[in-house]
């Protein structure tokens, strides 16, 4: 049986150091259970370092975002630096990347130069919001379809995953989540655009995450929708609260 993933996305914070360590001394009390899961730490590149030395007993090194194009651009961070430093995972078409103007092709972009590179392109979709028509089913459709139109061959394909993150859920509470039917359905509605792209063998392999105010509350009503794992902001700063969330994972 294939792990379940966990993805923690800290954002911009903590914002020292030594809260840095502080957090990683809390998750390190149950690095049992992380060791269980595939679990992943997206921290700002700036605790790179650090975060990676004292964490690679339980978990693997994540990056929020990478860039593409030219090597002299100044604040860019390249694929090659990231892969130097034992990155696994790239967070790629973050809502929050999106609205600062990031498009679909660059998403599409992006993620071929994450596969070239051997890491796994995690690319974010949701819908800003939802409306009664179900507009927002043609809406996540036509962002899979052009995030991923670089991707031709099914090997390639399985090499992905994908998290479901609507935007309207993110940084909010449990009780502002999506609901574990409403999971369901997308999960479904995913599957099936994948499967129309991929086919059905190949969109079966690409593991589905969701993010969105996933938090200790909500996390076993929603690992019960067959989700293959999360990928969590806030709730992944509280050690203890993280640790909820991976056991609920763990005892689906
Ligand atoms: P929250 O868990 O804080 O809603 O953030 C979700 C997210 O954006 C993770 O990438």
């Amino acid at each position: 049986v294939k792990k379940l993933i966990l993805v923690a996305n800290w954002k911009n914070h903590p914002d020292s150091l030594s809260r840095v360590e502080d957090l990683i001394n809390g998750l390190k009390k149950k690095a049992e259970v992380y060791k269980k899961l595939s679990t992943f730490i997206a921290p700002p590149l700036a605790y790179f370092e650090s975060v990676s030395k004292k964490t690679k007993s339980f978990s693997s090194l994540a990056s929020q975002d990478i860039s593409v194009g030219k090597k002299t651009t100044t604040g860019a961070v390249e694929v090659d630096i990231l892969q130097n430093f034992g990155v696994k995972l790239a967070i790629i078409g973050h809502s929050e990347r999106r609205a600062l103007g990031e498009t679909n092709e660059e998403v599409s972009e992006k993620i071929i130069t994450a596969l070239k590179a051997g890491i796994i392109p995690l690319v974010c979709v949701g819908e800003a919001e939802r409306d009664r028509e179900g507009e927002f089913l043609e809406f996540i459709r036509h962002q899979i379809r052009l995030s991923l139109s670089g991707i031709k061959k099914k090997d390639e394909a399985k090499s992905i995953m994908i998290a479901y993150e609507p935007v309207w859920a993110i940084g909010k509470s449990s009780k502002d989540a999506v609901g574990p039917e409403d999971l369901t359905q997308m999960i479904i509605f995913i599957r099936k655009v994948l499967s129309d792209l991929y086919g059905r063998e190949t969109a079966d392999k690409i593991p589905l995450l969701y993010g969105g105010s996933v938090e200790k509350e909500n996390a076993e009503s929603l690992v019960r929708t067959g989700i293959n794992g999360f990928l969590v902001g806030h709730e992944s700063l509280h050690a203890e609260n993280f640790q909820k969330i991976a056991l609920a994972l763990l005892n689906k």
